[in-house]
C-alpha cells in the first residue's frame, strides 16, 4: 500500500480502489473496536456533530458515502428517525457488518440500504438525494475533486454535503504530542489488534499527506458547492466541511 523509497517524505500512497477495498476488507472484523479504542470514543461525538450540522429533516434521503460499517448513517437515524439512509462503500466485508448492525438496530432494517460502489461512479440518477456525507473516507479516494463532481450530480439542488476527515492539531505543542501517539502508538496497537500493521501505518501517512481542509474546500467549491462552514473538532484532530449544492 505504501510505495516509494522508504523516505517518509517521498512515500506515495496507492489509493487505487481495488487496493483500498482490499485493505478495508482485511481490517473489517476489528474496524469498529479499533476505531473506538484508538479515538477513545471521540469518533462517536464527531459523527453526531456532523449529523447535527447537516440539519436532517424527516423524510430526507441521505447518502452515506464510504460508509464502512455504517456508524455515520446510524447517527443520522438516531438524530432524525424518519430519514432514510443509503450507504455506499467499496469494501464488501465492511458492508456486511453494516447490514448486520442495521438489522440489530431495527429488525427488517427497511430504513437502511447498503451497496457496494465506488464514490467516483455512483449508481444513482442525478438529483436523487437530499443530503450526502462522508466520514473519514474522502482521504482514501484517488481523485477527491472527481468525487465531489459525482456527489454534486446525485444531490438535489440545494442539497447539502458534509465531509468529516482527520487532520493534525494546529497548536505546535498539541501537534507534537499527538504525532507521537499517531505515528508510534496507533500503528502499533492497530497492527497488533487487527493483525494488519500496514493498514495502521497507512492511516497516519495518509492523514499527513492529505490536502489541508482549506484546499479541500476549494475543490468542493470548484465542483459547485457553496461552502457554509469549516469547523475544527478536538483541537484540529478532525474537521468538518459543510457545503450546499448550487447550480454550476
Ligand atoms: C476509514 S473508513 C470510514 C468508514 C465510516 N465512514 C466511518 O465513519 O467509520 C473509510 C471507508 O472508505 C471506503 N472507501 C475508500 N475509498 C472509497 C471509494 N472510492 N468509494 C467508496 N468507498 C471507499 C473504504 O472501503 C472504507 O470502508
Amino acid at each position: 500500500m505504501i510505495t516509494g523509497s522508504g523516505n517518509r517524505a517521498s512515500m506515495e500512497l496507492d489509493k487505487h480502489p481495488s487496493r483500498i477495498g482490499q485493505m478495508f476488507n482485511r481490517i473489517a472484523p476489528t474496524y469498529d473496536l479499533l476505531n473506538h479504542i484508538l479515538s477513545a470514543g471521540i469518533d462517536v461525538k464527531w459523527r453526531k456533530m456532523t449529523v447535527r450540522y447537516l440539519s436532517l429533516k424527516p423524510g430526507d434521503l441521505v447518502l452515506d458515502l464510504a460508509c464502512g460499517t455504517g456508524d455515520l448513517g446510524f447517527a443520522a437515524q438516531e438524530a432524525t428517525p424518519r430519514c432514510r439512509v443509503v450507504g455506499v462503500d467499496l469494501a464488501e466485508k465492511m458492508l456486511r457488518i453494516a447490514r448486520k448492525k442495521a438489522v440489530k438496530r431495527q429488525p427488517g432494517a427497511s430504513k437502511y440500504a447498503f451497496l457496494a460502489a465506488d464514490i467516483l461512479k455512483l449508481p444513482f440518477r442525478a438529483n436523487t438525494f437530499d443530503k450526502a456525507m462522508v466520514a473519514f473516507g474522502i482521504r482514501n479516494v484517488l481523485d477527491p475533486g472527481k468525487a465531489f463532481d459525482e456527489i454534486h450530480r446525485v444531490l438535489k439542488p440545494g442539497g447539502s454535503l458534509a465531509i468529516l476527515e482527520f487532520s493534525l492539531p494546529e497548536k505546535a505543542f498539541l501537534r507534537d504530542l499527538y504525532l507521537i501517539y499517531f505515528k508510534k502508538i496507533l500503528p502499533f496497537v492497530g497492527g497488533l489488534v487487527s493483525g494488519d500493521p500496514e493498514a495502521y501505518r497507512y492511516l497516519p501517512t495518509s492523514v499527513n499527506s492529505f490536502t489541508p481542509p482549506a484546499v479541500l474546500s476549494l475543490e468542493m467549491k470548484n465542483s459547485g458547492f457553496k461552502i457554509r462552514t469549516i469547523k475544527s473538532f478536538t483541537g484540529g484532530i478532525s474537521y468538518l466541511i459543510l457545503g450546499d449544492k448550487r447550480e454550476r
